[in-house]
């Protein structure tokens, strides 16, 4: 999923209250009282009655998400599929909730196809991915009746067709295509080398060469393309580049073979506001610039319009999540620098010590008053680079208060560990003053759960 990073803000007191870091917080989120609310809760309480390390996620932001993405791309075309990608956040509630928005979801293992399947997911509604799928895992597809797999390389292709010839099935697929366009946080670059190891290369032919085999194979029916170029993607004519590249591809497979692309899978990537500098593009804008970009170098080339799917992530659940912590120590050095250590970290949020993210914290019991402090807030864990947040303004803390971490929605429970077996915290869904553990916070038997002895 990439490596986005952030600018970094100045390390300096900015003396901004909960009230105005509405940009990187849930749309419920409102300071009442002191304290910071989301969903209609008062996030000290809930931490007071659930215990800390918290991930708290707000429905009304994840399906606003949802249904803005369907909204705004399907205002350009009537026939785009919004496909989550699970692997930022996945769920059985999220499942159920992506399921009632009449989207679709990308699930990249069989752990996450068990998931869907769990929650009662419609499998024709499935977008399988992953660059090794198992011979295991795709048997598993198979027979849970999944509507796409993502064919990622050729010894999967000829695994695939085999197995589905097998059991007399036939399964729809899309070619993983590398466009050889990488996009950068503000910007994209060409790559020529297309150096991934994802999908097939489309300079060196081997796009092509994919193709013609996905054609001819029995078991399999060549549907369409996919391509994914990057995470945390502000710059919007990094998607408009790629989109050129893979509709001239789908002008030269009709070419070369007179088929045409029935389904084309832009991937995710769209970025979000992480910090209060950040100016992610909106999902009305993304619609525009992918659909009607689809359409017109379509109408260049004189090819039909294909079905269309996104793949969003991120941009569906990282501003739906904040991670509430207790502050346990605090340990100034003077002239260098304030720690404040929490009872969680790189467990919880692996994201700062993987690749140097940065965050928005505040204090929720002090939600109101301005962050005249920097501070680093330290993890828990034996590893100095255990840091939840680097230099983060922050309102004076002290031993006790409820520290809130926003943003922490996408690719942070999905990612977290048991290091230092430290316990996985719940995940409590808040919703119009509702709080519903929908992920139990784990215990020291869970951790010992596959242990023989
Ligand atoms: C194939 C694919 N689709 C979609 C996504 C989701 O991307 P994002 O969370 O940036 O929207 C990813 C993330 O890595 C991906 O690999």
């Amino acid at each position: 999923m990439g490596k986005p990073t952030t600018p970094r803000p100045p390390a300096v007191p900015d003396m901004k209250t909960g009230a105005d870091l509405a940009a990187v917080l849930p749309i419920t989120a409102e300071v009442k009282d002191g304290h910071l609310f989301v969903g209609g809760l008062d996030m000290v309480e809930l931490a007071r009655t659930q215990g800390t390390a918290l991930y708290v996620m707000d429905e009304a932001t994840i399906r606003q998400q949802l249904r803005d993405y369907v909204k705004w791309t399907r205002f350009h075309w009537p026939d785009v599929d919004t496909v989550y990608a699970g692997k930022a956040f996945m769920s059985l509630a999220m499942c159920k909730i992506v399921a009632e928005e009449d989207c679709s979801l990308d699930v990249s293992s069989g752990g996450e196809l068990a998931f869907a399947l769990r929650a009662g997911f419609p499998m024709e509604r499935i977008y399988v991915h992953g660059n090794n799928k198992t011979p295991v895992e795709l048997i598993e597809c198979l027979e849970a009746g999944v509507g796409r797999i993502v064919v990622d390389s050729f010894e999967e292709m000829e695994r695939l067709s085999a197995l589905a010839v097998e059991r007399g099935l036939t399964q729809s697929i899309l070619l993983r295509v590398t466009p050889g366009v990488e996009a950068d946080t503000h910007d994209f670059i060409m790559t020529g080398a297309e150096d991934s190891k994802f999908g097939f290369g489309r300079n060196q032919g081997l796009a092509m060469q994919a193709v013609k085999r996905a054609i001819e194979l029995p078991g399999i029916e060549f549907e369409g393309l996919h391509m994914h170029i990057g995470s945390q993607i502000f710059a919007l004519h990094s998607f408009a580049k790629a989109i050129e590249v893979i509709v001239e591809f789908m002008r030269e497979i009709k070419d070369a073979t007179g088929v045409e692309v029935r389904l084309l899978d832009t991937g995710g990537g769209l970025g979000i506001a992480y910090g209060l500098p950040d100016e992610p593009s909106t999902i009305q804008d993304y619609g525009k610039v992918v659909v009607d970009g689809i359409k017109a170098e379509c109408e260049r080339w004189g090819l039909t319009v294909p079905r269309m799917a996104v793949e969003p992530g991120r941009s569906i659940v990282a501003n739906a999540g904040v991670t509430l912590y207790t502050v346990g120590s605090i340990k100034e050095i003077p002239n260098i620098r304030t720690y404040v250590a929490v009872d969680g970290g790189m467990s919880d949020n692996i994201r700062t010590s993987l690749y140097d993210a940065h965050y928005e914290a505040l204090i929720a019991n002090k939600a109101d008053q301005p962050r005249e402090m920097v501070a680093t807030v330290a993890g828990k864990h034996c590893e100095s680079g255990d840091i939840v947040v680097n230099d983060a303004p922050l309102q004076c803390p002290e031993v006790g208060d409820i520290l809130c971490v926003c943003a922490t929605g996408a690719y942070c429970q999905s990612m977290s560990s048991n290091y230092n077996k430290q316990v996985r915290p719940a995940v409590v869904m808040v919703n119009n003053g509702t709080a519903r553990v929908i992920v139990r916070r784990e215990t020291y038997d869970d951790l010992m759960k596959c242990e023989l002895g």
